[in-house]
């Protein structure tokens, strides 16, 4: 990336089943206690910036392409994540946040630097109980070093949490059977309609809004928040065709209806979650170079690759302003 020979212009700114698994955190630096109701003090950068992006591939089917810039929100609550943990911090009044990822979470990661900023006890239930055995890994020491209190479960257990009874197990083994629990992804009604305000931040300012899908809460948020007649274009990165029934369950729980105009292109996951090919990587550093920007690999190179394999195809009519959300930022 050489962000001097960046192109890009403004437009806008205005932007625990038994107990020797659980790992609790010794040393980790006491939470402020500021509480969740003050996710406004951490001064987040919303709306996020509106930038637009000169670039050949869109220009020459008389396209344009602006990128909505969530990777600039806040230097710990990168993207969606602060679009969908801070509702359901504030939901939590106060209560202890239990949530659930893989030993590398994005998910966990933010909710443990959540939880420390806002003053919230934090507590990730990891997938894997062989991980109890050894030494953290440098994501997981993040999140305990962020004051989270990590639970580490056998697989099974941890593809039946969101069973009730199992759910119930897990919070009555770590003493957190009042917890408020946010599901892996971080997916729920709160982080839908948090999502929702990045469509009202874009409103008309764009015919097509493409974001990178995994569960699918932030674009049925989005979409649910554009103008009428704009369209959210979500392309997921994990293999497998089930997501319109997911954004359409998570659209229906947040808002009791589907809601605005969406749709998903399923070509671009480059074999599924966490693959990525050389052709992928090639492009990734390309789109530095042309735009100066900072390219995460496992979400947004997939959607900036599909956006640019879509206005090569002529999908788009003349005319068409499509705007792309950076949702992440390498990880340093
Ligand atoms: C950087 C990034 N972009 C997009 C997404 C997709 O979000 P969702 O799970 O709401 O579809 C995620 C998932 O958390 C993500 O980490």
């Amino acid at each position: 990336m050489n962000p001097a020979r960046a192109r890009s212009g403004h437009v806008s700114d205005n932007g625990r089943m038994t107990s020797p698994d659980v790992q609790d955190t010794a040393g980790a630096p006491e939470p402020p206690a500021a509480g969740a109701a003050g996710a406004a003090v951490l001064r987040p950068r919303l709306p996020s910036p509106l930038l637009e992006a000169g670039d050949e591939r869109f220009a020459r089917h008389g396209v344009r392409l602006l990128l909505k810039r969530d990777d600039l929100i806040h230097p710990e609550l990168v993207g969606n994540k602060w679009r969908k943990l801070t509702p359901n911090l504030e939901a939590a009044a106060g209560r202890t946040v239990v949530t659930f990822g893989g030993a590398y979470s994005n998910h966990l990661r933010a909710t443990a630097a959540a939880g420390r900023l806002l003053g919230i006890p934090t507590l990730g239930v990891v997938r894997g109980q062989e991980l109890a055995e050894r030494p953290l890994n440098p994501s997981l020491a993040r999140c305990a070093a962020d004051g989270m209190r990590l639970r580490f479960v056998d697989r099974r257990t941890y593809r039946a949490k969101a069973e009730p009874e199992t759910l119930a197990g897990i919070l009555r083994a770590v003493d957190a059977e009042d917890a408020y629990v946010v599901p892996e992804g971080g997916s729920n009604s709160p982080a839908v309609r948090g999502c929702q305000e990045l469509g009202r931040e874009l409103g008309d300012a764009a015919d097509v809004v493409a974001v990178a899908c995994g569960t699918g809460g932030t674009l049925a948020g989005l979409a649910a928040g554009l103008a009428p007649g704009r369209r959210a274009l979500g392309i997921p990165v994990l293999k497998g065709g089930f997501l319109d029934a997911d954004v359409l369950a998570l659209q229906r729980a947040a808002f009791g209806a589907r809601r605005g105009l969406w749709s998903l292109d399923d070509r671009f996951h480059f074999g599924g979650y966490a693959r990525t090919t050389p052709e992928l990587d090639a492009f990734a550093e390309d789109f530095e170079d042309r735009h100066g920007l900072p390219v995460e690999r496992l979400y947004v190179a997939k959607m900036l690759y599909g956006l640019v394999a879509l206005a090569e195809e002529g999908a788009f009519p003349h005319g068409t302003t499509v705007a792309a959300v950076i949702t992440a930022a390498p990880l340093p």
